[in-house]
């Protein structure tokens, strides 16, 4: 397999820059942080206030949504006193993007002036002592497209963004994994919410039975499509990143289960904790202070 992908398909610091700009040019507002909203999850752009809106489509270089669930467009706004801008709905590599194109929206952020990440998504849980409907801080992640080969830092590394070789063992920020989990304690929520370990894989099928049992063994605690790309490049660019999962399903590792996950539940689960994970983020905003390396 290839590990540099053609120039072509790479994004240069103009293209980037051009998309910032015109952002810049569209709206005063100047994000501190950016939330990317998972499967289903888009409502969390909707608590905004002050909303400055714009579709994908309009958006110079921005690839589109396709998925069901995902609403295409970035939401500028204030929340609990913090710059937001949110994107309802993500790229996927599964959409056919490279991932170049799925992370795009991150260095652009990073341009804007944004220095905090909060990524969510829906995912299948593994270890077993979940429920479907747990919140999982993400603690760390298994990137399986990067470990490949597949990584949006590779090619010639721009120092403008960041080092050639990022370090990843402080990838979630763990300042703001315990504040998410003393704050899901004080909104009551504690007992649903679990930390643990995401892998990314490609999809879109969800996994056999043989490769949910695998993931379990290499010490995923759940399973989604998404998230480890979009983080490798915010830290890559010195944000710091807090990540929650919804386990909207348990992954199918035994041949007696007449159990099949699909995409109707992953959503059907979104839309019964979509209020709690709304809340939850929220509050870790309200409490959540600047990045200190700011200060
Ligand atoms: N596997 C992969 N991705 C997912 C799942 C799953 O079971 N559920 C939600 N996203």
């Amino acid at each position: 397999m290839a590990t540099t992908a053609p120039a072509a398909h790479r994004c240069s610091y103009e293209d980037y820059e051009a998309t910032a700009d015109w952002l810049r040019s569209q709206t005063e507002q100047l994000p501190k942080v950016a939330i990317i909203c998972g499967s289903g999850l888009g409502g969390l752009a909707e608590l905004l206030d002050n909303r400055a809106v714009f579709p994908y489509r309009d958006i110079p270089n921005f690839p589109q949504t396709t998925v069901e669930g995902h609403q295409g467009q970035l939401v500028f706004g204030t929340l609990e006193g913090h710059q937001c801008v949110c994107m309802q709905g993500r790229f996927h590599t599964y959409e056919g993007y490279d991932v170049y194109k799925v992370t795009y929206p991150v260095r652009v952020f990073s341009l804007l002036g944004v220095r905090t990440l909060v990524v969510t998504n829906a995912a299948g849980g593994l270890n077993n002592s979940y429920n479907v409907g747990d919140i999982m801080l993400i603690k760390d992640h298994i990137n399986m497209p990067g470990l490949v080969g597949n990584s949006p830092l590779c090619g010639p590394n721009d120092d403008r963004f960041g080092e050639r070789f990022p370090c990843m063992s402080d990838a979630y920020d763990r300042d703001l994994i315990a504040l998410a989990k003393q704050t899901a304690e004080e909104q009551g929520i504690g007992a649903f919410v679990q930390q643990g370990v995401y892998c990314m894989v490609g999809g879109p099928n969800f996994e056999s039975i043989a490769e949910g049992r695998a993931l379990r063994t290499f010490g995923a605690d759940a399973v989604g499509m998404s998230t480890a790309l979009e983080v490798v490049v915010a830290r890559h660019c010195g944000l710091r990143v807090l990540g929650l999962s919804l386990i909207t399903n348990m992954v199918v590792t035994d041949y007696e289960s007449k159990q099949k996950a699909n995409h109707a539940e992953v959503l059907e689960t979104t839309l019964m904790r979509t209020k709690d994970l709304q809340g939850l983020v929220r509050r870790i905003l309200a409490q959540m202070t600047e990045d200190p390396e700011d200060l």
